[in-house]
């Protein structure tokens, strides 16, 4: 059974710690990572949670518990895993368009490192690091992903090193004694589709015969998850047996063994994540019945930022007659969370939850407005924990400084 919070335990946290509150679920983070772990039971495969996704200390110490690495976007990110608890060798360091001191910085940690750029690969070889292995990001030139703003493989990309470029990597391969241990890509966020993955997969195999301390593929992240009823996410399933006979046949044609490693930062966090808000105001324009919320783009700002869809239910009158509302939040932006959407009627004061913001949500949220960021809550064997409390005014201000006159 897939673990879910019940509306008892979201009004329960809503209460206790105010609104607009993000809550998460441990165990539900735990069923996905053990169903990528169950579907992949065949081959040496690593999960690197994608931290960006959701960097709340308690959310890292829960997936190094649970048995996953970390991958991580920046050199801060890289020292949160490790007071989390990771050890240098759990945690893979990907970022992009970063000052070289930052690479150095993740090289003098030990952790694993995939490279985006030549120029920094050139640098990495240049400072005499090449026989640290080190991995390095390739653009696949591979269109996925929801939409153009999360895809991150195709040819007008920023993200990783162009095919046309190899013939340089080889060069200080050769010459440098580069060590290329991982090819890495990461094509896009939500991507449904198998063939993808198997795509760029195939590519990787090619060009894995170029680089002769190969020790792994890193497939990167962006595995599906539903968001709207009635939708399906990335078959896992039926991708790990795709995957399979591939890394075979691979295998078999190649005499070459390999690790493969992934990167799913929505996959194990979207969906244990619920953003809780209440009803300030009631607005009716023409035919439209606006519930202006106590939250905004500032807070959760995917459906705006990706026109991405966040299934919203009213928690505190669930038998109210259906209704269409128009969901907006209350910065001075046009951040409309839902338009037209079907709810339970909808009173000032009613709290509202925001399905799947686990991922993206709280981690993308700014102080906008001089609004506070919200709270965090996990509940972890049906406990209620407080791991982040509330912003204030005072956070706000500390980092200002006083002219004096
Ligand atoms: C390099 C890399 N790996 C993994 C991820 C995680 O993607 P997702 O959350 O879609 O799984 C991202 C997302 O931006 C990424 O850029």
């Amino acid at each position: 059974m897939i673990p879910q919070l019940t509306s008892e335990q979201l009004l329960e946290a809503a209460h206790h710690y105010g609104t607009p509150l993000y809550v998460y679920h441990a165990e539900r983070i735990t069923h996905q990572f053990e169903s990528l772990r169950q579907a992949f039971a065949y081959a040496p495969v690593r999960f690197f949670y994608a931290a960006k996704a959701l960097t709340n200390l308690h959310i890292l110490q829960h997936v190094h518990r649970i048995g996953a690495d970390v991958d991580c976007s920046s050199i801060n990110e890289v020292k949160l895993a490790i007071t989390a608890g990771f050890m240098p060798q759990q945690i893979l360091y990907t970022s992009n368009s970063v000052s070289f001191d930052e690479i150095a910085e993740a090289r003098a940690l030990g952790v694993h490192i995939n490279i985006d750029s030549l120029s920094n690969l050139i640098k990495f070889a240049e400072a005499n690091h090449g026989s640290y292995p080190v991995g390095i990001r390739i653009r696949p030139d591979i269109l996925a992903g929801g939409n153009l703003q999360i895809s991150t493989g195709h040819d007008r990309s920023k993200f990783g090193i162009a095919l046309s470029d190899l013939p340089e990597v080889y060069r200080l391969i050769r010459e440098k004694e580069l060590h290329v241990r991982v090819l890495h890509i990461h094509t896009g966020s939500e991507i449904k589709e198998v063939d993808v993955f198997l795509k760029g997969l195939d590519l990787l195999f090619d060009l894995a015969p170029n680089f002769p301390h190969l020790e792994a593929i890193d497939l990167g992240g962006g595995f599906k998850v539903p968001y709207k009823e009635g939708e399906t996410g990335t078959d896992i399933q039926a991708l790990a047996s795709a995957v399979q006979e591939h890394f075979y046949a691979f295998e078999n044609r190649t005499g070459i063994d390999l690790e493969f490693w992934f990167e799913p930062g929505k996959y194990l966090v979207a969906e244990s994540g619920y953003l809780l808000t209440a009803v300030n105001v009631l607005k009716r324009s023409g035919n439209i019945e606006f519930a202006g919320v106590d939250s905004g783009l500032n807070q959760l700002i995917r459906p705006m930022f990706y026109n991405a869809y966040h299934s919203i239910e009213n928690l505190s009158h669930p038998n109210g007659a259906v209704q269409t509302y128009t969901v907006v939040g209350n910065v001075c932006e046009t951040d409309t969370f839902a338009e037209d959407r079907p709810l339970n009627q909808v009173r000032e004061g009613d709290l509202l939850c925001i399905r799947n913001a686990g991922a993206y949500g709280f981690e993308m949220a700014s102080s906008y407005n001089a609004r506070c960021r919200p709270a965090e809550v996990l509940f972890r064997a049906g406990e209620m924990h407080l791991i982040r409390r509330r912003e204030t005014l005072d956070d706000l201000l500390h980092l200002q400084i006083p002219l004096g006159d």
